[in-house]
C-alpha cells in the first residue's frame, strides 16, 4: 500500500506510558513497513520533561526501543524513523506556550493530527489552546479513553471539544476496534452467506463475550481504583464488541453506515432495572491467589489502591437486545483482572436440532458452536457433530479450525498501527461516534448508580480463578455455562 497522505502528527503526552508502549512503536512499525506513511510525514512530540529534540530522542532510544518489533529491531529503519521526529517543549498549563507549537508546525505539510495521549482532564484545555492559535483548522483530534467518568462528564468533554472540532474531525479511540480479529468478525459475518441466515434468535441460543486478563492493575492502581472494570472495559470494549456481533448488515463499510448500525444495537439494549441488578450483574474483586503458580497479592493491597476499596476488578453481565433479530437471546459479557487465563473470545452457541434421529448428543445445547478467539492466538473454531468411526452411529464433537497466523503468515498489524493509519488517512469507521458513546454510558449508568448507592460490596474471588461463583450461577439460571466450564 503506497500512500501520499502527508501529515503532521502532534503527540501530546509524548513521554507518557501510552506513547512509549503503543503509539511510537505503532508509528515505527508503519514507517518500517515502507509505503504506509508518506515520506514527508512528520511526528511532533509535545512534552515537558525533555529539554530539546536531542533530549527527547534520547528518551525515545532509552524507552521506546524495547517496545518495538517482536521480530527484532531494524536499526536502519529505526534511525530513519527518528529523523521524522521533532519536539516541542510545552507546559500544558500555559496556553501561551501553544504559540511555540503553532510556529513549529506552521511550515509542516499535510493534515494535522493531534493525538491527546493525556488524562481526560486535559482534553478540553488542550483543544481550547489549540483553537486559540488557530490550530483547529485542517486538523483531526484523537481522544483516548477514558473519555469521562459517566454520561455527564463525557458529555461535558464532548460538548466542549465539539465547540472547537466538528464531529468528523474527532477520532475517539477504542483499541479493540483496531484488532485484526474484530475486523475479521465483520468479514466472517458479512462476507459469507453461510453464517448470516443463522445469526439470529431462531438459531442462536446464547452468546458469550469474554475479555479475561491475567494481569492485575500494574502501576495504575490509583487510576483503576477510581474507575473499576465496568468503566474501564464494559462501557467501551465489551459493548463495542457486542454491537459488532449483533449489528444488522450495514449498507456499505463507510464509517457512518457501520456506526449507524452499531448505534442501533446500543440503543436497543434492554435497560437494566435497578431492582434486577442482582440477577443480571455480578461484580467481583480479587483477593490474593496465584497466577500460573506464582503468588500474587490482593487488589486491596496493590499500590495506589485504598485498603477498604469496593472497586470491582471483575464484571459479568446478562444483556438482552430488544429487537426482532435478538429478542430473548441472552448475551453474557464478562471481564476481569487476575483471572485464570488471558483470553478474549466470542462464543456463539447455536440451538440444538429440533428432532434427532441420531440420539441424544444432537439434542445437547452447544453441539454447534462458533468460537471466535480474538487473543492471544487468533482462531475461529466451529464445533459440530460427526460420526465416530466404526460400528454403530455414535456421535462425537469435532471442530473445524481456522488459525489465521498459519493461513496468513504475514501482514498482521497491531491495533494501534491500524488505527493511527486510519486517522492519518481520514477513515472514521473504527472510531466511536459521540452518539454511540452516549448510548453506552446511558446503558451502564443504572448499574454504576446502583453499585455506588447500595451497600453491595464486590464479591471476592481468588486471583487466578474465573471470578466469583455468582458469575457461573447467573449462567446456570439460563441452563448454560461459561465455555471453560463445559464437560
Ligand atoms: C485498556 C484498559 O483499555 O485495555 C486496561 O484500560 C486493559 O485496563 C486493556 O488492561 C486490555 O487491552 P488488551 O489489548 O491488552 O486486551
Amino acid at each position: 500500500m503506497q500512500t501520499d497522505s502527508s501529515f503532521t502528527f502532534v503527540l501530546f503526552g509524548g513521554t507518557g506510558d501510552l506513547s512509549m508502549r503503543k503509539i511510537l512503536p505503532a508509528l515505527y512499525e508503519a514507517h518500517r513497513a515502507g509505503g504506509m506513511l508518506a515520506e514527508s510525514g512528520r511526528i511532533v512530540a509535545v512534552a515537558r520533561h525533555a529539554e530539546d529534540r536531542d533530549g527527547y530522542l534520547q528518551w525515545v532510544n532509552e524507552n521506546v526501543k524495547s517496545h518495538v518489533s517482536k521480530n527484532g529491531l531494524d536499526e536502519a529503519a529505526w534511525a530513519s524513523f527518528l529523523k521524522r521526529i521533532d519536539y516541542v517543549k510545552l507546559d500544558l498549563g500555559k496556553p501561551e506556550d501553544f504559540a511555540l507549537l503553532r510556529d513549529a508546525v506552521s511550515e509542516l505539510p499535510g493534515i494535522r493530527v493531534f493525538y491527546l495521549a493525556t488524562g481526560p482532564s486535559l482534553f478540553v484545555p488542550i483543544c481550547r489552546a489549540l483553537a486559540s492559535v488557530g490550530l483547529n483548522e485542517n486538523a483531526r483530534i484523537v481522544l483516548e479513553k477514558p473519555l469521562g467518568y459517566d454520561l455527564k462528564s463525557s458529555n461535558a468533554i464532548n460538548d466542549a471539544v465539539g465547540e472547537i472540532f466538528a464531529e468528523e474531525q474527532i477520532y475517539r479511540i477504542d483499541h479493540y476496534l483496531g484488532k485484526e480479529p474484530v475486523q475479521n468478525l465483520l468479514a466472517l459475518r458479512f462476507g459469507n452467506a453461510l453464517f448470516e441466515p443463522l445469526w439470529r434468535r431462531e438459531w442462536v441460543e446464547s452468546i458469550q463475550i469474554t475479555i479475561a486478563e491475567e494481569l492485575g492493575v500494574e502501576a495504575r492502581g490509583d487510576f483503576y481504583d477510581n474507575t473499576g472494570a465496568l468503566r474501564d472495559m464494559v462501557q467501551n470494549h465489551l459493548l463495542q464488541l457486542l454491537s459488532i456481533v449483533a449489528m444488522e448488515p450495514p449498507h456499505s463499510m463507510d464509517s457512518d453506515s457501520v456506526r449507524d448500525e452499531k448505534l442501533r444495537v446500543l440503543r436497543a439494549l434492554k435497560p437494566v432495572d435497578e431492582r434486577d441488578i442482582g440477577k443480571v450483574a455480578v461484580r467481583g474483586q480479587y483477593h490474593a491467589g496465584g497466577i500460573r503458580g506464582t503468588p500474587v497479592p490482593a487488589y486491596a493491597t496493590e499500590p495506589g489502591v485504598k485498603k477498604d476499596s469496593t472497586t470491582e476488578t471483575f464484571v459479568a453481565l446478562k444483556v438482552e437486545i430488544e429487537n426482532w433479530r435478538w429478542a430473548g437471546v441472552p448475551f453474557f459479557l464478562r471481564t476481569g483482572k487476575r483471572l485464570a487465563d488471558r483470553v478474549a473470545e466470542i462464543v456463539v452457541n447455536f440451538r440444538p436440532v429440533p428432532h434427532s434421529a441420531l440420539g441424544s448428543p444432537a439434542l445437547r445445547p452447544g453441539a454447534n458452536r462458533l468460537v471466535i478467539r480474538l487473543q492471544p492466538n487468533e482462531t475461529i473454531r466451529l464445533y459440530c457433530l460427526a460420526k465416530q468411526p466404526g460400528e454403530g452411529m455414535n456421535l462425537a464433537s469435532v471442530h473445524l479450525d481456522l488459525a489465521f497466523d498459519q493461513f496468513f503468515r504475514e501482514g498482521q498489524m497491531e491495533a494501534y498501527q491500524r488505527l493511527l493509519l486510519d486517522v492519518i488517512n481520514g477513515r472514521l469507521a473504527l472510531f466511536v461516534r459521540r452518539d454511540e458513546q452516549e448510548a453506552a454510558w446511558r446503558w451502564v449508568e443504572p448499574i454504576l448508580n446502583e453499585w455506588s448507592s447500595a451497600n453491595r460490596p464486590p464479591k471476592p474471588y481468588a486471583a487466578g480463578t474465573w471470578g466469583p461463583a455468582a458469575s457461573s450461577a447467573m449462567l446456570a439460571q439460563h441452563g448454560t455455562c461459561w465455555l471453560e466450564e463445559e464437560n
